[in-house]
């Protein structure tokens, strides 16, 4: 039964304060979302891989594809949120677009563009506990403690640390479970949601798996992380 994976990549990457998105920033002279590309690439078994960019940088995207030759490989059009992107790459693959040469996969995995690091390892455990449940997604430990702040800048509480996670990617998901979850959410979910593994919760009724994720599943965010990706590179090819 297949599986494909769709990719956000349409963010403008502010918190990076360059003028590049940061999935496009180089890495070794090597855009970011070519290695996260090539992660993807090496699990023969994901069939095939979506991802939304803006139209602005269509062609950028469709010269790297060329450049660095990647494989299996579709585009759609990003959204002005992180889930109005996803949907559309959802869209693509339930095959609801005229000129979709894409079949709706059993399960579809959700990645980051920039998480370069992904292994196949923790896609096959996300992918085997959608099976099972519906859907799962990747955690990792909390590094700080998560708190609430109050309208006027002070605290109104904050979590405790060691019972709560962060949420990282890779998740995946029946792909009829997320569909139908995008579908029927409202716009407030896909202006404001962070986390497609609530959605699948919330309109799914389908448990969410947790697996424990690796250190080097982090969001490339801030530009010392570009440094710190380039060094994960050096140190895996040399
Ligand atoms: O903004 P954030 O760091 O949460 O972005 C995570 C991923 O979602 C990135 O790969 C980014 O390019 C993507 N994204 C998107 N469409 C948006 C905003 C973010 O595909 N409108």
């Amino acid at each position: 039964p297949a599986v494909a994976a769709v990719l956000p990549a349409g963010g403008s990457g502010e918190r990076m304060g360059v003028p590049t998105p940061k999935q496009f920033c180089p890495v070794l002279e090597r855009p970011l979302i070519s290695y996260t590309l090539q992660a993807l690439e090496r699990v023969c078994w994901i069939k095939d891989i979506v991802v939304a960019v803006t139209g602005e940088n269509m062609e950028a995207m469709k010269g790297i594809i060329q450049k660095y030759q990647h494989q299996r490989i579709s585009l759609v059009e990003a959204g002005v949120t992180r889930h109005r992107s996803i949907f559309n790459g959802l869209k693509a693959l339930a095959g609801d677009q005229p000129d979709s040469k894409l079949s709706k996969p059993e399960v579809v995995i959700i990645h980051d563009a920039v998480r370069p690091f992904v292994e196949e390892d923790v896609l096959l455990k996300v992918v085997t506990a959608a099976k099972e449940y519906g859907a799962a997604g990747a955690i990792r430990p909390l590094v700080s403690t998560v708190i609430s702040p109050s309208a006027d800048g002070c605290l109104d509480h904050s979590l405790e640390r060691a019972r709560h996670r962060a949420s990282e990617m890779p998740q995946a998901f029946l792909f009829d479970v997320i569909y139908e979850a995008y579908q029927q959410c409202s716009d407030y979910d896909l202006e404001f949601g962070t986390e497609c593994l609530q959605l699948a919760l919330k309109y799914g009724h389908i448990k969410a798996k947790l697996v424990e994720g690796s250190p080097d599943l982090w969001k490339v965010t801030y530009k010392r992380d570009l440094y710190a990706a380039e060094s994960i590179i050096k140190e895996r090819i040399s």
